[in-house]
Protein backbone atom coordinates (compact mmCIF):
# COMPACT_ATOMS: atom_id res chain seq x y z
CA UNK A 1 0.00 0.00 0.00
CA UNK A 2 1.67 3.49 -0.80
CA UNK A 3 0.89 5.95 1.80
CA UNK A 4 -0.76 8.33 -0.29
CA UNK A 5 -3.44 5.63 -1.45
CA UNK A 6 -7.37 6.04 -0.21
CA UNK A 7 -10.54 3.89 -0.05
CA UNK A 8 -13.14 4.54 -2.17
CA UNK A 9 -16.78 3.74 -2.05
CA UNK A 10 -18.33 4.08 -5.81
CA UNK A 11 -21.82 3.03 -5.76
CA UNK A 12 -23.31 2.65 -9.66
CA UNK A 13 -19.76 1.89 -10.64
CA UNK A 14 -20.02 -0.17 -12.68
CA UNK A 15 -21.47 1.70 -16.13
CA UNK A 16 -20.74 4.54 -17.66
CA UNK A 17 -19.60 7.46 -15.74
CA UNK A 18 -19.41 5.68 -12.08
CA UNK A 19 -16.78 2.93 -13.92
CA UNK A 20 -15.24 6.41 -15.83
CA UNK A 21 -13.90 7.21 -12.16
CA UNK A 22 -13.19 4.03 -10.88
CA UNK A 23 -10.82 3.75 -13.74
CA UNK A 24 -9.37 7.33 -13.09
CA UNK A 25 -9.05 6.70 -9.10
CA UNK A 26 -7.34 3.23 -9.77
CA UNK A 27 -5.15 4.64 -12.22
CA UNK A 28 -3.99 7.44 -9.76
CA UNK A 29 -3.05 4.29 -7.13
CA UNK A 30 -6.76 4.19 -5.05
CA UNK A 31 -8.16 1.44 -4.00
CA UNK A 32 -11.71 1.55 -4.76
CA UNK A 33 -15.18 -0.73 -4.13
CA UNK A 34 -17.79 -0.75 -6.64
CA UNK A 35 -21.29 -1.32 -6.32
CA UNK A 36 -24.31 -2.23 -8.77
CA UNK A 37 -26.86 -5.07 -8.81
CA UNK A 38 -25.91 -6.96 -12.31
CA UNK A 39 -23.39 -9.62 -12.19
CA UNK A 40 -22.56 -9.09 -15.52
CA UNK A 41 -21.82 -5.70 -15.25
CA UNK A 42 -19.49 -6.29 -12.24
CA UNK A 43 -17.91 -9.21 -14.40
CA UNK A 44 -17.33 -7.03 -17.15
CA UNK A 45 -15.82 -4.15 -14.63
CA UNK A 46 -13.04 -6.48 -13.27
CA UNK A 47 -12.17 -7.25 -16.98
CA UNK A 48 -11.97 -3.99 -17.81
CA UNK A 49 -10.03 -2.25 -15.44
CA UNK A 50 -7.57 -5.31 -14.28
CA UNK A 51 -6.70 -4.55 -11.01
CA UNK A 52 -5.99 -5.77 -7.86
CA UNK A 53 -7.05 -2.51 -6.50
CA UNK A 54 -10.77 -3.40 -7.64
CA UNK A 55 -13.52 -4.65 -4.80
CA UNK A 56 -16.78 -5.36 -6.19
CA UNK A 57 -19.92 -6.06 -4.52
CA UNK A 58 -23.83 -7.28 -6.00
CA UNK A 59 -26.28 -4.78 -3.75
CA UNK A 60 -29.54 -3.08 -4.79
CA UNK A 61 -29.45 -0.09 -2.92
CA UNK A 62 -33.43 -0.14 -3.14
CA UNK A 63 -32.66 -2.57 -0.26
CA UNK A 64 -32.65 0.52 1.91
CA UNK A 65 -32.51 -1.09 5.36
CA UNK A 66 -29.72 -3.43 4.62
CA UNK A 67 -27.71 -0.29 3.69
CA UNK A 68 -26.33 -0.35 7.41
CA UNK A 69 -24.92 -4.21 7.48
CA UNK A 70 -23.92 -3.65 3.81
CA UNK A 71 -21.18 -0.39 4.97
CA UNK A 72 -20.11 -2.19 8.13
CA UNK A 73 -18.93 -5.41 6.48
CA UNK A 74 -16.79 -3.22 3.33
CA UNK A 75 -15.44 -1.28 5.91
CA UNK A 76 -14.86 -3.94 8.62
CA UNK A 77 -12.98 -6.20 5.38
CA UNK A 78 -11.31 -3.33 3.45
CA UNK A 79 -10.29 -0.06 6.19
CA UNK A 80 -12.20 3.40 6.43
CA UNK A 81 -13.41 4.88 3.47
CA UNK A 82 -11.70 8.12 2.15
CA UNK A 83 -14.80 9.02 -0.23
CA UNK A 84 -18.15 7.94 -1.54
CA UNK A 85 -19.29 9.03 -4.57
CA UNK A 86 -22.90 8.13 -5.57
CA UNK A 87 -23.78 7.41 -9.10
CA UNK A 88 -26.91 4.89 -8.87
CA UNK A 89 -29.48 6.25 -10.68
CA UNK A 90 -31.77 6.17 -13.88
CA UNK A 91 -33.86 7.76 -16.18
CA UNK A 92 -37.70 7.70 -16.37
CA UNK A 93 -39.49 10.04 -19.12
CA UNK A 94 -42.96 9.64 -18.29
CA UNK A 95 -45.88 11.75 -18.86
CA UNK A 96 -47.33 13.06 -15.56
CA UNK A 97 -50.68 11.21 -16.53
CA UNK A 98 -49.40 8.03 -17.29
CA UNK A 99 -47.12 8.28 -13.65
CA UNK A 100 -47.79 5.24 -11.30
CA UNK A 101 -46.86 5.57 -7.57
CA UNK A 102 -45.02 2.53 -7.75
CA UNK A 103 -42.53 4.11 -10.07
CA UNK A 104 -41.82 7.34 -8.63
CA UNK A 105 -41.12 5.62 -5.23
CA UNK A 106 -38.85 3.23 -7.15
CA UNK A 107 -36.62 5.98 -8.84
CA UNK A 108 -36.61 8.43 -5.44
CA UNK A 109 -35.51 4.92 -3.35
CA UNK A 110 -32.65 4.53 -6.34
CA UNK A 111 -31.40 8.07 -7.48
CA UNK A 112 -32.32 9.47 -3.79
CA UNK A 113 -33.09 7.81 -0.90
CA UNK A 114 -30.17 5.63 -1.04
CA UNK A 115 -27.21 8.55 -1.35
CA UNK A 116 -29.10 9.86 1.56
CA UNK A 117 -28.63 6.89 3.29
CA UNK A 118 -25.61 5.89 1.93
CA UNK A 119 -23.75 9.01 3.44
CA UNK A 120 -25.81 8.92 6.84
CA UNK A 121 -24.43 5.50 7.60
CA UNK A 122 -20.71 6.41 5.82
CA UNK A 123 -20.56 9.57 8.06
CA UNK A 124 -20.58 7.33 11.22
CA UNK A 125 -17.44 7.67 13.03
CA UNK A 126 -15.95 4.22 12.42
CA UNK A 127 -16.20 4.37 8.76
CA UNK A 128 -14.82 6.82 7.54
CA UNK A 129 -10.96 8.90 7.37
CA UNK A 130 -10.01 12.40 7.69
CA UNK A 131 -11.17 14.52 4.74
CA UNK A 132 -13.79 12.37 3.83
CA UNK A 133 -15.81 13.57 1.20
CA UNK A 134 -19.18 12.66 -0.49
CA UNK A 135 -19.96 13.35 -4.35
CA UNK A 136 -23.65 12.93 -5.91
CA UNK A 137 -24.83 12.79 -8.94
CA UNK A 138 -27.03 15.00 -9.76
CA UNK A 139 -28.33 16.88 -13.40
CA UNK A 140 -28.77 19.66 -15.36
CA UNK A 141 -32.29 18.19 -15.06
CA UNK A 142 -32.13 19.34 -11.03
CA UNK A 143 -32.57 23.05 -12.49
CA UNK A 144 -34.72 22.81 -15.47
CA UNK A 145 -37.45 21.45 -16.43
CA UNK A 146 -38.43 18.90 -19.35
CA UNK A 147 -41.47 17.88 -20.31
CA UNK A 148 -42.08 13.53 -18.93
CA UNK A 149 -38.76 13.98 -16.29
CA UNK A 150 -41.09 14.93 -13.24
CA UNK A 151 -39.67 12.37 -11.48
CA UNK A 152 -36.13 11.98 -12.39
CA UNK A 153 -35.79 16.48 -11.87
CA UNK A 154 -37.55 15.94 -8.87
CA UNK A 155 -34.70 12.95 -7.88
CA UNK A 156 -31.56 15.62 -9.06
CA UNK A 157 -33.15 18.71 -7.38
CA UNK A 158 -33.40 16.85 -4.20
CA UNK A 159 -29.95 15.60 -4.24
CA UNK A 160 -28.79 19.70 -4.84
CA UNK A 161 -30.76 20.43 -1.82
CA UNK A 162 -30.04 17.51 0.35
CA UNK A 163 -25.69 17.97 -0.09
CA UNK A 164 -26.53 21.63 0.84
CA UNK A 165 -27.83 20.47 3.98
CA UNK A 166 -25.27 17.49 4.61
CA UNK A 167 -22.30 20.09 3.96
CA UNK A 168 -23.32 22.73 6.51
CA UNK A 169 -24.52 20.21 9.40
CA UNK A 170 -21.36 17.55 8.49
CA UNK A 171 -18.80 20.85 8.59
CA UNK A 172 -17.87 20.11 11.98
CA UNK A 173 -16.66 16.89 11.22
CA UNK A 174 -14.24 17.86 8.80
CA UNK A 175 -16.62 16.03 5.81
CA UNK A 176 -17.53 17.59 2.82
CA UNK A 177 -20.46 17.01 -0.19
CA UNK A 178 -20.59 18.10 -3.18
CA UNK A 179 -22.87 17.89 -6.67
CA UNK A 180 -22.08 17.41 -9.68
CA UNK A 181 -24.38 18.26 -12.94
CA UNK A 182 -23.83 16.79 -16.10
CA UNK A 183 -25.61 17.52 -19.20
CA UNK A 184 -25.88 14.71 -22.02
CA UNK A 185 -23.33 12.29 -21.61
CA UNK A 186 -22.47 9.35 -23.62
CA UNK A 187 -23.00 6.67 -21.64
CA UNK A 188 -25.43 3.39 -21.79
CA UNK A 189 -28.01 5.30 -20.11
CA UNK A 190 -28.27 8.05 -22.39
CA UNK A 191 -27.69 5.21 -25.10
CA UNK A 192 -31.15 3.83 -23.85
CA UNK A 193 -32.53 7.38 -24.61
CA UNK A 194 -31.82 8.00 -27.59
CA UNK A 195 -33.22 4.76 -28.49
CA UNK A 196 -36.49 5.41 -28.03
CA UNK A 197 -36.38 8.59 -30.17
CA UNK A 198 -35.99 9.43 -34.06
CA UNK A 199 -33.34 11.21 -35.47
CA UNK A 200 -34.74 14.90 -35.47
CA UNK A 201 -35.13 14.57 -31.33
CA UNK A 202 -31.37 13.48 -30.98
CA UNK A 203 -30.20 15.83 -33.12
CA UNK A 204 -32.00 18.92 -31.30
CA UNK A 205 -30.81 17.35 -28.09
CA UNK A 206 -27.13 17.31 -29.86
CA UNK A 207 -27.22 20.84 -30.67
CA UNK A 208 -28.55 22.01 -27.05
CA UNK A 209 -24.91 21.33 -25.95
CA UNK A 210 -22.73 24.02 -27.85
CA UNK A 211 -19.48 21.68 -26.85
CA UNK A 212 -21.26 18.49 -28.24
CA UNK A 213 -22.28 15.79 -25.84
CA UNK A 214 -19.86 14.75 -22.55
CA UNK A 215 -17.89 11.54 -22.29
CA UNK A 216 -17.78 10.04 -19.08
CA UNK A 217 -14.31 10.69 -18.37
CA UNK A 218 -15.27 14.40 -18.77
CA UNK A 219 -17.19 14.22 -15.29
CA UNK A 220 -14.85 11.96 -13.97
CA UNK A 221 -11.90 14.05 -14.10
CA UNK A 222 -14.36 16.77 -11.72
CA UNK A 223 -15.60 14.19 -9.75
CA UNK A 224 -11.72 12.97 -9.15
CA UNK A 225 -11.44 16.92 -7.85
CA UNK A 226 -14.28 17.03 -5.35
CA UNK A 227 -13.56 13.84 -3.99
CA UNK A 228 -9.56 14.68 -3.17
CA UNK A 229 -8.27 16.88 -0.95
CA UNK A 230 -7.54 19.20 -3.89
CA UNK A 231 -10.82 20.89 -3.49
CA UNK A 232 -10.22 20.96 0.65
CA UNK A 233 -12.63 24.31 0.72
CA UNK A 234 -15.48 23.38 -1.78
CA UNK A 235 -18.29 22.12 0.02
CA UNK A 236 -22.16 22.07 -0.51
CA UNK A 237 -21.72 23.44 -4.28
CA UNK A 238 -23.14 21.80 -7.49
CA UNK A 239 -20.64 21.70 -10.41
CA UNK A 240 -22.83 21.94 -13.73
CA UNK A 241 -20.63 20.29 -16.54
CA UNK A 242 -22.68 20.02 -19.42
CA UNK A 243 -20.63 21.74 -22.57
CA UNK A 244 -22.58 24.92 -22.38
CA UNK A 245 -26.29 23.38 -22.17
CA UNK A 246 -27.35 25.66 -19.46
CA UNK A 247 -26.07 29.06 -20.03
CA UNK A 248 -28.59 29.58 -23.43
N1 LIG B 1 -25.52 9.89 -18.85
C1 LIG B 1 -26.02 11.11 -18.75
O1 LIG B 1 -26.27 11.79 -19.75
C2 LIG B 1 -26.25 11.72 -17.38
C3 LIG B 1 -26.52 13.09 -17.30
C4 LIG B 1 -26.76 13.67 -16.06
C5 LIG B 1 -26.71 12.91 -14.92
N2 LIG B 1 -26.44 11.56 -15.01
C6 LIG B 1 -26.44 10.79 -13.76
O2 LIG B 1 -25.18 10.18 -13.57
C7 LIG B 1 -25.36 8.92 -12.90
C8 LIG B 1 -24.68 7.83 -13.72
O3 LIG B 1 -25.27 7.81 -15.00
P1 LIG B 1 -24.71 6.92 -16.20
O4 LIG B 1 -25.14 7.56 -17.45
O5 LIG B 1 -23.30 6.58 -15.95
O6 LIG B 1 -25.66 5.62 -15.99
P2 LIG B 1 -25.43 4.07 -16.29
O7 LIG B 1 -24.36 3.85 -17.29
O8 LIG B 1 -26.79 3.53 -16.54
O9 LIG B 1 -24.91 3.52 -14.87
C9 LIG B 1 -25.77 3.49 -13.75
C10 LIG B 1 -25.10 2.71 -12.64
O10 LIG B 1 -25.98 2.66 -11.51
C11 LIG B 1 -26.17 1.28 -11.11
N3 LIG B 1 -27.50 1.13 -10.55
C12 LIG B 1 -28.69 1.50 -11.09
N4 LIG B 1 -29.70 1.15 -10.28
C13 LIG B 1 -29.13 0.56 -9.19
C14 LIG B 1 -29.65 -0.02 -8.01
N5 LIG B 1 -30.96 -0.08 -7.76
N6 LIG B 1 -28.78 -0.54 -7.11
C15 LIG B 1 -27.44 -0.51 -7.34
N7 LIG B 1 -26.88 0.04 -8.43
C16 LIG B 1 -27.73 0.56 -9.35
C17 LIG B 1 -25.98 0.50 -12.43
O11 LIG B 1 -25.68 -0.88 -12.23
P3 LIG B 1 -26.86 -2.01 -12.28
O12 LIG B 1 -27.78 -1.66 -13.41
O13 LIG B 1 -26.14 -3.29 -12.47
O14 LIG B 1 -27.53 -1.95 -10.94
C18 LIG B 1 -24.78 1.25 -13.00
O15 LIG B 1 -23.60 0.85 -12.36
C19 LIG B 1 -26.87 8.73 -12.74
O16 LIG B 1 -27.26 9.13 -11.45
C20 LIG B 1 -27.45 9.66 -13.78
O17 LIG B 1 -28.76 10.11 -13.43
C21 LIG B 1 -26.20 10.95 -16.21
Amino acid sequence: MNSNEKFYLIVGGTSGIGLATTKLLIESGHRVMIIGRSEDKLDNAIKYIDSPNLLVQSFDVCNTSEILPFVEHIVTNNGKLSGLIYAAGYEETLPLGRMKPDSVERIHKTNLFGAIEFTRVCAKKKHYNNGFSVVFLSSVMGQLGEPGKISYCSTKAALQGAAKAMAVELAPKGIRVNTVSPGVVETPMSQKLFEALDENAIARIKSKHPLGLGTPEDIANAIEFLISNKSRWITGSNLVIDGGYSIQ
